[in-house]
């Protein structure tokens, strides 16, 4: 049986929270809100648009500055992007890859982010993806299921033959809501209620994977 993975990017394949962080470090302090860290770690998997809400805590900002902030924050990190190489893919990752080409499954991505064709050609994996959803795919962000349906549908299979391999909290919801096997990357408290663990792609196993699927 032929089985889709669908692949997260960010936190999965390569990690550009840090860049992320970066840009939303910079735009917070031009606009004076408070950002730290912590806050950067409730953004993981969350779209542009959300993260600027999560910074934003409910204190009020006109739409159109809002846009203007989200293109803002996007050109910085766009820059900080083009600085990434083959070197910035995750440990294993590549391998892993190989290894589901070699079994003769399909591979996919769902990201929430607009930046995820660039980034992985970057990465110079282009080549090992059979279909890519991205931020331009769908109207609704994870939580809700819509990318990794969207995926399944690229490559063909129902989403009971597919997989979703996450880092993030709304990741993961997003791919059980769908119906979908569901691979954490991460600590229990992130990605604990995925069928299956670990903490870095890298370790995934590809015979764990086949058996979340059997016959
Ligand atoms: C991914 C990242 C988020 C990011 C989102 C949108 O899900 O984990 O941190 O906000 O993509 O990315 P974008 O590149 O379109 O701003
Ligand atoms: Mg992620």
């Amino acid at each position: 049986r032929i089985l889709g993975i669908i692949f997260d990017l960010d936190g999965v394949i390569t990690d550009t929270a840090e860049f992320h962080y970066k840009a939303w470090q910079w735009l917070a302090d031009r606009e004076g809100l408070s950002f730290d860290r912590t806050v950067n770690e409730q953004l993981r998997g969350v779209s542009r648009r959300k993260s600027l809400e999560i910074i934003l805590k409910g204190s009020n900002m006109e739409e159109e500055r809002i846009l203007r902030c989200m293109d803002d924050k996007n050109a910085y990190y766009q820059t900080l992007l083009e600085g990434i190489s083959r070197q910035d893919i995750l440990p294993g990752v590549e391998d892993l890859l190989k290894g589901i080409r070699r079994r003769g499954w399909k591979i996919s991505l769902a990201s929430a982010s607009r930046n995820a064709r660039f980034i992985l050609e970057k990465l110079e994996l282009i080549s090992f993806f059979d279909g890519l959803s991205d931020g331009y795919s769908v109207v609704r962000p994870k939580p809700a299921p819509d990318v990794f349906i969207h995926a399944a549908g690229q490559l063909g299979l129902p989403v009971t033959q597919c997989i979703v391999v996450e880092d993030a909290e709304a990741g993961v919801k997003a791919a059980l809501e769908g119906g979908m096997k569901t691979v954490g990357i991460g600590p229990e408290n992130r990605v604990g209620a995925a069928h299956i663990r670990y903490d870095e792609p890298g370790l995934i196993a590809l015979d764990d994977l086949q058996s979340l699927i059997p016959g």
